[in-house]
Protein backbone atom coordinates (compact mmCIF):
# COMPACT_ATOMS: atom_id res chain seq x y z
CA UNK A 1 0.00 0.00 0.00
CA UNK A 2 1.00 3.35 -0.86
CA UNK A 3 2.28 5.61 1.92
CA UNK A 4 -0.34 8.03 3.38
CA UNK A 5 0.82 11.26 2.19
CA UNK A 6 1.84 13.79 4.87
CA UNK A 7 -0.85 16.52 5.19
CA UNK A 8 0.59 19.48 5.56
CA UNK A 9 0.27 21.57 8.79
CA UNK A 10 -2.65 24.58 8.69
CA UNK A 11 -1.21 27.43 11.05
CA UNK A 12 -2.84 29.90 9.50
CA UNK A 13 -2.14 33.68 9.19
CA UNK A 14 1.09 34.54 11.25
CA UNK A 15 1.61 38.34 11.89
CA UNK A 16 4.86 39.51 11.98
CA UNK A 17 5.19 41.49 15.40
CA UNK A 18 7.53 44.28 14.72
CA UNK A 19 4.79 44.99 11.44
CA UNK A 20 1.89 45.06 13.28
CA UNK A 21 3.83 47.58 15.67
CA UNK A 22 3.98 49.65 12.42
CA UNK A 23 0.61 49.15 11.63
CA UNK A 24 -1.11 49.58 14.25
CA UNK A 25 0.90 50.62 17.34
CA UNK A 26 -1.85 50.35 19.63
CA UNK A 27 -3.75 47.54 18.86
CA UNK A 28 -3.85 43.54 19.34
CA UNK A 29 -4.59 41.03 17.17
CA UNK A 30 -6.83 38.79 18.96
CA UNK A 31 -4.74 35.99 18.20
CA UNK A 32 -1.94 37.08 20.33
CA UNK A 33 -4.75 38.04 23.45
CA UNK A 34 -4.14 34.65 25.63
CA UNK A 35 -7.09 33.56 27.54
CA UNK A 36 -7.39 34.74 31.06
CA UNK A 37 -5.48 31.75 32.57
CA UNK A 38 -2.44 32.08 30.60
CA UNK A 39 -2.12 36.74 30.77
CA UNK A 40 1.00 37.21 32.96
CA UNK A 41 -0.32 38.75 35.87
CA UNK A 42 2.99 41.42 36.20
CA UNK A 43 1.75 43.52 39.12
CA UNK A 44 2.14 40.37 41.40
CA UNK A 45 5.58 40.35 41.14
CA UNK A 46 8.26 41.76 43.49
CA UNK A 47 11.85 42.20 41.45
CA UNK A 48 13.29 43.48 44.89
CA UNK A 49 13.46 41.02 47.29
CA UNK A 50 16.63 39.07 47.09
CA UNK A 51 15.08 35.52 47.78
CA UNK A 52 14.02 36.14 44.21
CA UNK A 53 17.03 36.60 42.84
CA UNK A 54 18.60 34.07 40.65
CA UNK A 55 21.97 33.06 41.90
CA UNK A 56 25.55 34.27 39.91
CA UNK A 57 28.31 31.92 39.43
CA UNK A 58 31.73 33.45 39.14
CA UNK A 59 33.51 31.25 36.55
CA UNK A 60 37.16 33.03 37.28
CA UNK A 61 36.85 31.51 41.02
CA UNK A 62 36.35 28.03 39.65
CA UNK A 63 39.18 28.25 36.87
CA UNK A 64 41.98 30.44 38.54
CA UNK A 65 40.61 30.73 42.06
CA UNK A 66 42.15 29.41 45.22
CA UNK A 67 41.31 25.60 46.53
CA UNK A 68 38.71 27.43 48.67
CA UNK A 69 37.20 29.67 46.12
CA UNK A 70 36.49 26.65 43.69
CA UNK A 71 35.22 24.56 46.35
CA UNK A 72 32.78 27.47 47.01
CA UNK A 73 31.53 28.23 43.74
CA UNK A 74 31.28 24.62 43.07
CA UNK A 75 28.73 24.00 45.61
CA UNK A 76 27.21 27.20 44.84
CA UNK A 77 27.32 25.77 41.33
CA UNK A 78 25.34 22.95 42.50
CA UNK A 79 22.52 24.40 44.46
CA UNK A 80 22.06 26.65 41.44
CA UNK A 81 21.02 24.16 39.58
CA UNK A 82 19.23 21.89 42.39
CA UNK A 83 17.17 24.97 43.48
CA UNK A 84 16.75 26.91 40.33
CA UNK A 85 17.81 25.42 37.35
CA UNK A 86 19.56 29.04 36.30
CA UNK A 87 21.80 31.37 37.55
CA UNK A 88 24.14 33.96 35.49
CA UNK A 89 27.78 33.26 34.97
CA UNK A 90 30.24 36.03 35.36
CA UNK A 91 34.02 36.41 34.36
CA UNK A 92 32.76 34.00 31.54
CA UNK A 93 36.04 34.43 29.44
CA UNK A 94 34.14 35.27 26.47
CA UNK A 95 35.58 38.74 25.12
CA UNK A 96 33.44 42.00 25.76
CA UNK A 97 33.13 42.41 22.10
CA UNK A 98 32.31 39.35 20.69
CA UNK A 99 29.21 39.92 23.19
CA UNK A 100 28.72 43.38 21.45
CA UNK A 101 29.14 41.92 17.90
CA UNK A 102 26.48 39.53 18.43
CA UNK A 103 23.71 41.84 19.50
CA UNK A 104 24.69 44.28 17.27
CA UNK A 105 24.76 41.65 13.97
CA UNK A 106 21.25 40.45 15.79
CA UNK A 107 19.26 43.87 15.88
CA UNK A 108 20.46 44.95 12.10
CA UNK A 109 19.36 41.72 11.22
CA UNK A 110 15.61 42.41 13.04
CA UNK A 111 15.53 46.16 12.04
CA UNK A 112 15.50 44.99 8.04
CA UNK A 113 12.44 45.77 5.86
CA UNK A 114 10.51 42.57 6.15
CA UNK A 115 11.15 41.71 2.41
CA UNK A 116 14.79 41.26 3.19
CA UNK A 117 14.24 39.18 6.39
CA UNK A 118 11.44 36.74 4.51
CA UNK A 119 14.16 35.29 2.32
CA UNK A 120 14.57 33.08 4.92
CA UNK A 121 11.44 31.74 6.21
CA UNK A 122 11.00 29.41 8.92
CA UNK A 123 8.68 26.64 7.12
CA UNK A 124 5.43 25.85 9.15
CA UNK A 125 6.22 22.82 11.74
CA UNK A 126 10.38 23.69 11.34
CA UNK A 127 12.91 25.34 13.83
CA UNK A 128 15.44 27.14 11.93
CA UNK A 129 14.63 30.80 9.80
CA UNK A 130 12.62 33.73 10.81
CA UNK A 131 9.03 33.60 12.18
CA UNK A 132 7.76 32.06 14.82
CA UNK A 133 8.88 28.60 16.11
CA UNK A 134 6.30 25.85 17.62
CA UNK A 135 3.07 26.79 15.77
CA UNK A 136 1.36 23.57 14.79
CA UNK A 137 -2.40 24.77 14.44
CA UNK A 138 -4.61 27.51 12.98
CA UNK A 139 -6.17 28.76 16.50
CA UNK A 140 -2.88 28.74 18.81
CA UNK A 141 -2.58 31.63 20.72
CA UNK A 142 1.09 33.35 19.10
CA UNK A 143 3.64 34.72 20.97
CA UNK A 144 4.43 38.56 21.35
CA UNK A 145 7.95 37.79 19.46
CA UNK A 146 9.85 37.73 16.14
CA UNK A 147 12.34 34.46 15.82
CA UNK A 148 15.11 34.02 14.17
CA UNK A 149 16.87 30.51 14.12
CA UNK A 150 19.98 28.80 12.98
CA UNK A 151 21.56 25.27 13.05
CA UNK A 152 25.34 25.83 13.98
CA UNK A 153 26.92 22.48 14.85
CA UNK A 154 27.32 19.52 13.45
CA UNK A 155 27.41 20.56 9.77
CA UNK A 156 24.84 18.55 8.58
CA UNK A 157 21.94 20.36 10.78
CA UNK A 158 23.38 23.74 9.24
CA UNK A 159 21.09 25.28 6.51
CA UNK A 160 23.30 27.73 4.47
CA UNK A 161 20.03 28.90 2.40
CA UNK A 162 18.59 30.70 5.52
CA UNK A 163 22.15 32.09 6.45
CA UNK A 164 21.42 35.82 5.93
CA UNK A 165 23.49 38.12 3.62
CA UNK A 166 22.96 40.90 5.49
CA UNK A 167 23.63 42.57 8.08
CA UNK A 168 27.53 41.82 5.95
CA UNK A 169 29.23 40.29 8.81
CA UNK A 170 26.48 38.09 9.96
CA UNK A 171 27.68 35.04 9.96
CA UNK A 172 31.90 35.32 10.33
CA UNK A 173 29.77 36.82 14.05
CA UNK A 174 27.50 34.06 14.80
CA UNK A 175 30.48 31.54 13.78
CA UNK A 176 32.66 33.26 16.04
CA UNK A 177 30.66 33.38 18.77
CA UNK A 178 29.37 30.15 18.41
CA UNK A 179 32.71 28.47 19.07
CA UNK A 180 33.78 30.78 22.00
CA UNK A 181 29.69 29.74 23.39
CA UNK A 182 30.66 25.89 22.55
CA UNK A 183 33.77 26.22 24.69
CA UNK A 184 31.71 27.59 27.49
CA UNK A 185 29.23 25.05 27.62
CA UNK A 186 32.15 22.29 27.80
CA UNK A 187 33.64 24.11 30.39
CA UNK A 188 30.05 24.43 32.42
CA UNK A 189 29.33 21.29 31.92
CA UNK A 190 32.87 19.68 32.97
CA UNK A 191 32.55 21.70 36.36
CA UNK A 192 28.51 20.41 36.26
CA UNK A 193 29.64 16.87 36.42
CA UNK A 194 32.35 17.69 39.42
CA UNK A 195 29.45 19.46 41.44
CA UNK A 196 28.11 15.74 40.69
CA UNK A 197 31.12 14.19 42.31
CA UNK A 198 31.36 12.53 38.27
CA UNK A 199 34.72 12.19 36.58
CA UNK A 200 34.91 16.40 34.85
CA UNK A 201 34.82 14.06 31.39
CA UNK A 202 31.61 12.72 31.29
CA UNK A 203 29.34 14.60 30.01
CA UNK A 204 31.47 15.40 27.32
CA UNK A 205 32.33 11.55 26.64
CA UNK A 206 29.25 10.89 26.55
CA UNK A 207 27.85 13.67 24.41
CA UNK A 208 29.76 12.57 20.57
CA UNK A 209 30.12 15.85 18.22
CA UNK A 210 27.32 17.99 20.32
CA UNK A 211 24.18 19.79 18.54
CA UNK A 212 24.41 23.91 18.62
CA UNK A 213 21.97 25.96 17.73
CA UNK A 214 21.00 29.78 18.28
CA UNK A 215 17.95 31.37 18.41
CA UNK A 216 17.55 35.46 18.50
CA UNK A 217 14.54 36.42 19.93
CA UNK A 218 13.34 40.02 19.29
CA UNK A 219 10.63 41.54 21.13
CA UNK A 220 8.85 44.67 20.55
CA UNK A 221 7.13 47.13 22.91
CA UNK A 222 3.64 46.01 23.84
CA UNK A 223 0.77 48.09 24.43
CA UNK A 224 -0.93 45.97 26.56
CA UNK A 225 1.90 43.26 27.87
CA UNK A 226 -1.01 42.53 30.25
CA UNK A 227 -2.62 40.22 27.56
CA UNK A 228 0.12 38.90 25.97
CA UNK A 229 3.18 36.43 26.52
CA UNK A 230 6.46 37.29 24.84
CA UNK A 231 7.60 33.44 24.71
CA UNK A 232 4.69 30.82 26.25
CA UNK A 233 6.09 28.74 29.37
CA UNK A 234 8.63 25.83 28.44
CA UNK A 235 11.72 24.31 29.39
CA UNK A 236 14.51 23.67 27.32
CA UNK A 237 15.22 20.52 25.72
CA UNK A 238 18.70 20.95 25.49
CA UNK A 239 21.57 19.84 27.76
CA UNK A 240 22.49 23.49 28.42
CA UNK A 241 21.36 26.95 27.35
CA UNK A 242 23.01 30.18 27.47
CA UNK A 243 21.05 33.34 26.91
CA UNK A 244 22.43 36.42 26.64
CA UNK A 245 19.97 39.85 27.10
CA UNK A 246 20.48 42.67 25.10
CA UNK A 247 22.37 45.36 26.73
CA UNK A 248 19.47 48.24 28.05
CA UNK A 249 16.93 45.58 27.26
CA UNK A 250 14.03 45.67 29.70
CA UNK A 251 13.44 42.92 32.23
CA UNK A 252 11.37 40.10 30.06
CA UNK A 253 12.95 36.69 31.09
CA UNK A 254 10.84 35.08 34.25
CA UNK A 255 11.51 31.68 35.71
CA UNK A 256 8.86 29.06 37.32
CA UNK A 257 10.23 29.09 41.59
CA UNK A 258 7.65 27.57 44.30
CA UNK A 259 4.86 28.89 41.87
CA UNK A 260 5.67 31.79 41.30
CA UNK A 261 7.16 33.71 38.51
CA UNK A 262 10.46 35.09 39.51
CA UNK A 263 12.51 38.24 37.01
CA UNK A 264 15.58 37.49 35.99
CA UNK A 265 17.16 40.69 36.41
CA UNK A 266 20.15 41.46 33.50
CA UNK A 267 23.72 41.46 35.61
CA UNK A 268 25.61 43.58 33.18
CA UNK A 269 27.93 41.41 30.83
CA UNK A 270 26.87 38.38 32.37
CA UNK A 271 25.31 35.39 30.23
CA UNK A 272 22.11 33.32 31.85
CA UNK A 273 22.71 29.77 32.06
CA UNK A 274 19.88 27.13 32.35
CA UNK A 275 19.51 23.15 32.69
CA UNK A 276 17.53 21.86 29.86
CA UNK A 277 15.31 18.35 29.79
CA UNK A 278 18.59 16.18 29.19
CA UNK A 279 20.58 17.43 32.18
CA UNK A 280 17.66 16.72 33.94
CA UNK A 281 16.93 12.99 32.62
CA UNK A 282 20.79 12.38 33.48
CA UNK A 283 21.10 13.54 36.78
CA UNK A 284 17.83 11.63 37.47
CA UNK A 285 16.11 14.89 38.42
CA UNK A 286 18.46 16.31 40.00
CA UNK A 287 19.35 18.88 38.56
CA UNK A 288 16.31 20.92 37.18
CA UNK A 289 15.04 21.80 33.89
CA UNK A 290 12.92 24.64 35.48
CA UNK A 291 10.07 26.06 33.13
CA UNK A 292 10.12 30.00 32.13
CA UNK A 293 8.69 32.44 29.38
CA UNK A 294 9.04 36.15 28.44
CA UNK A 295 7.03 38.84 28.99
CA UNK A 296 6.55 42.05 27.00
CA UNK A 297 7.02 45.98 27.70
CA UNK A 298 5.20 49.03 27.44
CA UNK A 299 7.60 50.84 25.63
CA UNK A 300 10.89 49.23 25.38
CA UNK A 301 12.12 46.45 23.46
CA UNK A 302 14.47 43.13 23.68
CA UNK A 303 16.35 40.97 22.61
CA UNK A 304 17.71 38.08 23.53
CA UNK A 305 20.44 35.95 21.96
CA UNK A 306 20.00 32.14 23.32
CA UNK A 307 22.41 29.31 22.60
CA UNK A 308 21.67 25.48 22.91
CA UNK A 309 23.82 23.11 23.19
CA UNK A 310 22.55 19.15 23.60
CA UNK A 311 23.96 15.59 22.81
CA UNK A 312 24.06 14.38 19.31
CA UNK A 313 21.45 12.81 18.06
CA UNK A 314 22.11 9.50 18.03
CA UNK A 315 23.54 9.34 21.86
CA UNK A 316 21.12 7.05 23.99
CA UNK A 317 20.13 9.03 27.36
CA UNK A 318 19.14 8.18 30.72
CA UNK A 319 20.00 8.50 34.41
CA UNK A 320 24.08 8.20 35.13
CA UNK A 321 23.86 4.91 37.01
CA UNK A 322 25.59 6.69 39.80
CA UNK A 323 23.11 9.19 40.50
CA UNK A 324 20.10 6.71 40.66
CA UNK A 325 19.74 4.71 44.04
CA UNK A 326 17.00 3.84 46.63
CA UNK A 327 16.57 7.20 47.76
CA UNK A 328 16.27 8.42 44.08
CA UNK A 329 14.77 5.85 41.92
CA UNK A 330 15.19 5.71 38.43
CA UNK A 331 12.59 8.56 37.07
CA UNK A 332 13.99 8.28 33.31
CA UNK A 333 13.21 5.63 30.77
CA UNK A 334 16.20 5.50 28.09
CA UNK A 335 15.95 6.91 24.41
CA UNK A 336 18.00 9.09 21.86
CA UNK A 337 18.35 12.45 22.04
CA UNK A 338 17.27 12.50 17.95
CA UNK A 339 14.14 10.71 19.37
CA UNK A 340 13.64 13.40 22.24
CA UNK A 341 14.48 16.18 19.88
CA UNK A 342 12.33 15.45 17.25
CA UNK A 343 9.14 15.11 20.07
CA UNK A 344 10.32 18.37 21.42
CA UNK A 345 9.90 20.37 17.81
CA UNK A 346 6.55 18.95 16.81
CA UNK A 347 5.02 19.93 20.27
CA UNK A 348 3.79 23.31 20.71
CA UNK A 349 5.78 24.70 24.04
CA UNK A 350 3.47 23.90 26.97
CA UNK A 351 5.29 24.21 30.17
CA UNK A 352 7.45 21.14 31.37
CA UNK A 353 4.98 18.74 29.04
CA UNK A 354 7.58 17.69 27.17
CA UNK A 355 9.91 16.06 29.86
CA UNK A 356 6.61 13.46 30.12
CA UNK A 357 8.24 11.76 26.54
CA UNK A 358 11.03 10.95 29.08
CA UNK A 359 9.38 9.86 32.22
CA UNK A 360 8.76 6.79 33.62
CA UNK A 361 4.89 5.79 34.29
CA UNK A 362 4.12 5.31 38.27
CA UNK A 363 3.40 1.50 38.19
CA UNK A 364 0.52 0.91 40.00
C1 LIG B 1 14.28 30.45 24.74
C2 LIG B 1 13.99 31.30 25.90
C3 LIG B 1 13.81 33.53 26.81
C4 LIG B 1 14.13 34.93 26.46
O1 LIG B 1 14.56 31.01 23.65
O2 LIG B 1 14.21 29.21 24.90
O3 LIG B 1 13.64 30.81 26.93
O4 LIG B 1 14.24 35.73 27.39
N1 LIG B 1 14.09 32.65 25.75
O5 LIG B 1 14.24 35.24 25.29
NI1 LIG C 1 13.91 28.66 26.89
Amino acid sequence: MAPMPLSPINVGHIDDVQEIRKAKPTSIPNRFVRNKAERPSLSSISPLSSSSTIPVVDLSKVVQGSRDEFHREISNLAVSCEEWGFFQVINHGIRLDLLESIEKVATDFFMLPLEEKQKYPMAPGTVQGYGQAFVFSEDQKLDWCNMFALGVEPHFIKMPKLWPKKPLNFSETVEEYSREIRTLCQKLLSFIAMSLGLNKDTFEDMFGVAVQAVRMNYYPPCPRPDLVLGLSPHSDGSALTVLQQGKGSSVGLQILKDNTWVPVQPVPNALVINIGDTIEVLTNGRYKSVEHRAVTHKDKDRLSIVTFYAPSYEVELGPIPQLVNENSPCKYRRYSHGEYNKYYVTNKLQGKKTLEFAKIQAQN
